[in-house]
């Protein structure tokens, strides 16, 4: 595991947007593995900044959203599917039948979740997935429970998780949609590299956790430590209760 700490929020999406580059750069038809949340915003705003500048092509990748709220459709405006649209997808040049989000409103949603792991897999496996973290180390929305939840699943959200969103809903929390569609850990799992960003003081402890503490799945994040590639980027505050020596400044 590589842990990299950048000075602020700015220069560690910069970071980020540069792995994604590099790992297109290497394989143009990459399939990428994306998060939503207010972390990964400047991330995608710098990528976009790198496609206009033709220091990126989409053109050939296939890109694996990692969740979505139950109930609402992708037209909603507080869907990850809209997100997605808002922050990256209609800003460069990729085409709708390279994107894949899982369906939350979809009939049979138990199928929905048997068939995203299926195309995931069909499609040769994620090359490099995006995560962010919970402040209770949700990983996805694989909330803290007694067991790791291998595959795509439906989830009840955590009460923290839900006041952690109200704010994307008006800080009403009775708006936060209690159920989600998440891949599962072992589908995460399954992703050749993982990065994990994580920002501000509030994500301090999740990550400290995650780094000092038990393998457990009450501390979802702490099974990354049995991947074989992944690297994690903070920025100070994220990295503010670890060891010096535990990490590289960049
Ligand atoms: C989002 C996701 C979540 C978020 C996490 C952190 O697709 O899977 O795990 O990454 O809740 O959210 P932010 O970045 O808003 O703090």
């Amino acid at each position: 595991m590589e842990i990299l700490t950048c000075k602020d929020y700015s220069a560690m999406s910069q970071k980020a947007a540069e792995i994604i580059a590099s790992q297109i750069k290497s394989k143009p038809d990459s399939a990428l593995g994306l998060a939503t949340g207010s972390t990964p915003i400047k991330m995608y705003d710098q990528l976009v900044e790198m496609h206009k500048d033709s220091l990126i092509d989409f053109s050939q990748i296939k890109t694996f959203n990692l969740d979505e709220y139950c109930e609402l459709p992708q037209s909603n405006p507080q869907s990850y599917y809209y997100f997605m649209e808002e922050n990256f997808f209609r800003k460069v040049n990729l085409k709708k039948e390279q994107i894949y989000i899982p369906n939350g409103v979809a009939e049979d949603l138990e199928l929905e979740c048997v068939n995203y792991d299926n195309l995931i897999d069909s499609s040769g496996g994620i090359d490099l997935q995006v995560l962010g973290i919970g402040n209770n180390s949700h990983i996805g929305f694989n909330e803290p429970k007694d067991y790791f939840e291998k595959n795509t699943h439906i989830t009840q959200l955590d009460e923290s998780t839900l006041e952690a969103n109200a704010r994307f809903f008006d800080d009403n929390i009775e708006a936060v949609p209690k159920k989600a569609i998440t891949m599962g850990i072992g589908s995460i799992f399954k992703s050749k590299k993982i990065m994990l960003l994580a920002s501000g003081e509030s994500k301090a402890k999740a990550i400290y956790n995650t780094l000092y503490g038990k393998i457990t799945p009450t501390v979802p994040s702490s099974i990354l430590n049995l991947h074989p590639n992944v690297i994690i980027i903070l920025d100070e505050k994220a990295a503010s209760l670890l060891d010096e020596q535990d990490f590289k400044r960049v």
